[in-house]
């Protein structure tokens, strides 16, 4: 890289038009980068409002399909469920985690039925199963690890079982991806991927999800024994080796914008694909500011957004993907 001195040097050369500024510009925003994430809820066309997350809805069903067919007419490629699971269905031993007919899986098997262009991502951890809100199992105030795998494949199974494209295991117990990647390959399922939630951390950005999906209340302590340090950077380099040994095909950072730097780190350092999650408290964070007037929303949106494709990611998680899609699609019309 070199760059010469002033005046054969201004940087104002190449920003002195709208024409210039796109010629040079280093990375750009596509709907193809859009991962959905959306929540489903029971019953038949209704939709709860989610107060810490402006603009967000828990669909039933027959809606989140109607959702998956926007998705497909912007041309999101993914959508990525998440249940909000009746308390009465809550355990300690987490069964409705794996039955074929829980929320989760009815609506993947709708979605392909309806929509099957659009590739559908599933959440892997208990969490919204059980009754300690925690994504393990709880044995005398102990997250278990072994016994808590096992539960995520019997998960995994299901919901390939039931058509999902792309598994993402959320729980962050170790040995998982390689317990799932074998249990895929022995049901013939060769060609359901992986997205790992390889770097996750133990943040305080996860609030308004907890909400969203009714496990806020019932989790008691912090999730600092599975979740990582937000003081540690190396560490999400060893994770994300760790799982792409274990036949991850594609892996995340979480949350996003306070972690840019480990977006960066593990795109030079694997090469693999990239995702970052731009959680429920940075969506709740420029809504809230927009609202108030105190940020311009759609601009706050897009630079967010570009952010993440700066820092080497392929792709990424957010609530915004319909409105940034129809945005950008509007300016190719
Ligand atoms: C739980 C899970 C969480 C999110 C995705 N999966 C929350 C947590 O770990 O407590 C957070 C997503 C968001 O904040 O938008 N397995």
């Amino acid at each position: 890289m070199t760059t010469g001195s002033f005046p054969n040097t201004r940087f104002r050369r190449t920003k002195s038009s709208d024409a210039l500024r796109r010629l040079t510009a280093e990375n750009t925003l596509s709907v193809d980068d859009f991962i959905w994430p959306v929540f489903v809820r029971d019953g038949e066309n209704e939709t709860t409002a989610i107060p810490s997350m402006p603009g967000v809805e828990r669909l039933t069903v027959d809606r989140i399909v109607r959702a998956a067919e926007e998705a497909a007419t912007l041309a999101i490629p993914a959508i990525c469920l998440f249940p909000y699971t009746d308390p009465s269905l809550k355990t300690a031993d987490c069964a409705e985690a794996w039955n074929p007919d829980n929320l989760t899986n009815r609506a993947i098997r709708a979605i392909k039925a309806e929509v099957p262009e659009i590739a559908v991502m599933t959440d892997i951890a208990l969490d919204p199963y059980n009754i300690d809100g925690h994504d393990g199992f709880v044995r005398d105030g102990i997250i278990v690890n072994d016994e808590t795998v096992e539960a995520l494949v019997k998960m995994a199974r299901a919901q390939a079982e039931a058509g999902a494209d792309i598994l993402g295991p959320s729980d962050m117990m170790d040995g998982r991806i390689g317990a799932l990647r074998a249990a895929l390959e022995d049901d013939g399922h060769v060609n359901v991927a992986i997205l790992s939630y390889a770097a996750k951390y133990a943040s305080a950005f996860y609030g308004p999800f907890r909400d969203a999906v009714g496990a806020s209340g019932a989790l008691k302590s912090d999730k600092k024994t599975y979740q990582m340090n937000p003081a540690n950077g190396d560490e999400a380099l060893r994770l994300v080796e760790r799982d792409l040994r274990e036949g991850a095909d594609m892996v995340m950072v979480k949350p996003g914008m306070p972690y840019l730097d480990i977006c960066r780190r593990v795109k030079d350092a694997f090469g693999a694909p990239t995702y970052a999650y731009q959680v429920s408290g940075e969506y709740a964070m420029l809504k809230g500011a927009a609202a108030n007037g105190w940020l311009d929303g759609d601009k706050v949106m897009e630079e967010s957004l570009l952010s993440f494709k700066r820092a080497g990611c392929d792709g990424i998680l957010t609530y915004f993907a319909p409105a940034m899609a129809r945005i950008l699609n509007a300016r190719k019309a």
